[in-house]
Order: C-alpha cells, then sequence, then structure tokens
C-alpha cells in the first residue's frame, strides 16, 4: 500500500473505526501527481457534519462529569478533522520535500491516537463521540491551504499552535477538578503537538527567504479571512511558543494580535495559571 492509497482509503472511508485504523508497517510513499483530491471526507451518521453550534462549557462548569466530556467532545471533533486534513494534504502536496511528506505522515498517524484516546475518555466519562454535533470549521479553511506554506501557516502554526494554549488550559483545570485521568491525556496530547508545531516550525524556516522575518512570511501565507486570531488560544501561553522555536518577535506579535472577533464573556481563569498567561480577547 502506498501512503496516497491509504490517504485516500482515510478519506473516501466513511467509518470511523476506519480513519483510525494505522496504516501497514510496510507502507512506501511513491508521490504521484496525477491525484484526484476529494473536496470533503466522507463520515458515516453517527459522526456526519454539523452546522448546529454546540459551544464548550465554560471552566468554572468543568466540575461536573458531563460538561468535562463535552469539553473533550470538543476536543476530539478537532483531532477528527486533524487526521482527515493531513491525509487530505498528504494527496494535495505531491512534491514536496519527501522529509516534510514524512513529517506529516507521522502526524496523521498521532491524531489518530489522540482522537482515540479522547473517544476512550469520552466513553468512560458517560457520552460517546458523535452524541453531539461535529461542526466543519477546519474544513473551511482548506480552500486556503493552496500552496504547503499555506497549509503549514494555518494548520500547523495556527491551529495546532493554538492547541498549546488549549491542552495546557484545560490539563490544569481537569486537574483542579480531580479529573487526573482527562489531564493526563491533555499532557500527553500537548507533547505531541508541540512536535507538530515544531514541524510546522521546520517548514516555515525553510521555505521564508532570508530578508523576511518568521511574522512575514508566516502572516503573508494566511488566506483572509483566516487570521493569527486563530494561532491562539482565548489564553495565550507564550511559553509554549518559545519551546516550539518561534522568534521573539512572533511571540509578542501574536500576544499583541486582535481582529474583531469575540464577544465571549471571559473565561474565569485559576489564579495559577495567570502569570503565565495573556488573555486574547
Ligand atoms: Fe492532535
Ligand atoms: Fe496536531
Amino acid at each position: 500500500m502506498t501512503v496516497n492509497e491509504y490517504c485516500l482509503f482515510i478519506l473516501l472511508s466513511e467509518k470511523l473505526s476506519d480513519k483510525l485504523t494505522p496504516p501497514p508497517k510496510d507502507i512506501i510513499d511513491i508521490p504521484n501527481l496525477s491525484i484526484v483530491l476529494p473536496d470533503k471526507p466522507k463520515r458515516e451518521n453517527k459522526i456526519l457534519f454539523s452546522d448546529k453550534k454546540s459551544k464548550i462549557p465554560r471552566l468554572e462548569h468543568l466540575n461536573q462529569k458531563t460538561n468535562r466530556a463535552l469539553a473533550i467532545h470538543h476536543f476530539a471533533n478537532h483531532e477528527l478533522m486533524a487526521l482527515e486534513i493531513f491525509a487530505w494534504a498528504l494527496l494535495k502536496f505531491q512534491n514536496i520535500d519527501p522529509l516534510f511528506r514524512r513529517d506529516l505522515f507521522k502526524t496523521l498517524k498521532e491524531e489518530q491516537k489522540h482522537l482515540s484516546l479522547y473517544i476512550n475518555r469520552i466513553h468512560e466519562l458517560g457520552m460517546e463521540f458523535g452524541d453531539k454535533p461535529l461542526n466543519f470549521i477546519f474544513w473551511k479553511f482548506t480552500p486556503l491551504m493552496i500552496t504547503f506554506d499555506n497549509f503549514s501557516s494555518i494548520m500547523s502554526l495556527s491551529l495546532e499552535g493554538a492547541n498549546l494554549d488549549f491542552a495546557t488550559l484545560y490539563s490544569k483545570i481537569f486537574e483542579i477538578n480531580g479529573d487526573t485521568e482527562s489531564a493526563r491525556i491533555m499532557d500527553l496530547i500537548y507533547k505531541d503537538e508541540l512536535s507538530h508545531v515544531k514541524r510546522g516550525v521546520r517548514v516555515l524556516q525553510k521555505n521564508k527567504n532570508p530578508e523576511e522575518s518568521d511574522w512575514e512570511h508566516y502572516s503573508q501565507n494566511l488566506v483572509f479571512p483566516f487570521t493569527p486570531r486563530r494561532a491562539k488560544g482565548y489564553f495565550y501561553f507564550p511559553e509554549t511558543r518559545k519551546k516550539v522555536g518561534f522568534s521573539d518577535e512572533f511571540i509578542q506579535n501574536l500576544a499583541e494580535y486582535k481582529d474583531e472577533f469575540s464577544n465571549r464573556k471571559k473565561e474565569v481563569i485559576p489564579e495559577e495559571l495567570k502569570s503565565w498567561g495573556i488573555y486574547s480577547d
């Protein structure tokens, strides 16, 4: 089996269990420029895309088990979209550096692992994945991922970057509420996500021209209406971006970035986290 065949299987198979099936050990990567790229993944009924809004519960409500299940359901939806979009990217970007294709493939497998961890935890907390509506927010951005640099800036540097903030924050909140198992899962995902964002930083640094700063190359590769606002959580932890190798200028510009979005009532951040981060909204 080739990487392309496997990625097509992930996108064209409706079943969640197929999307979570690991690739064969002897899989080989043979790029093929004439591939036909599906616009959207196929999904069985339980995991169909929905237009219904489903909000993540507020932090102060995560003392309840059902709300923790709901929060994890929300994150699990992101992982499902991420694994499909990495499959989509492997099909779309056939002629990039083979090392970058290897990175994408590795990330895809780790997104499968994240989704499985979340699905199990949702089940343990008394809910099933797909019980709540699944939005398709990440898939709305694929038309903006025209080049590999667009893809890396949107997916790796922004959406996966923001996940560093969410994983840090929710790990702590789950722990405060005595849910050490959910906190442990967030920590595992945080560690993998650091390497995913690092992969994006490698692309950025290899492909930018020497006169450009990281921030310039990054922001030039975002296609409107996608803005850097999506590259951070509602509570931003600059230290996490230092760990993945962003420049100080990048970290500062991201901290200061604002757009017209958000009238969300501010979350109440636990005292012990306040000194590490910054409100984004
Ligand atoms: Fe992930
Ligand atoms: Fe990721």
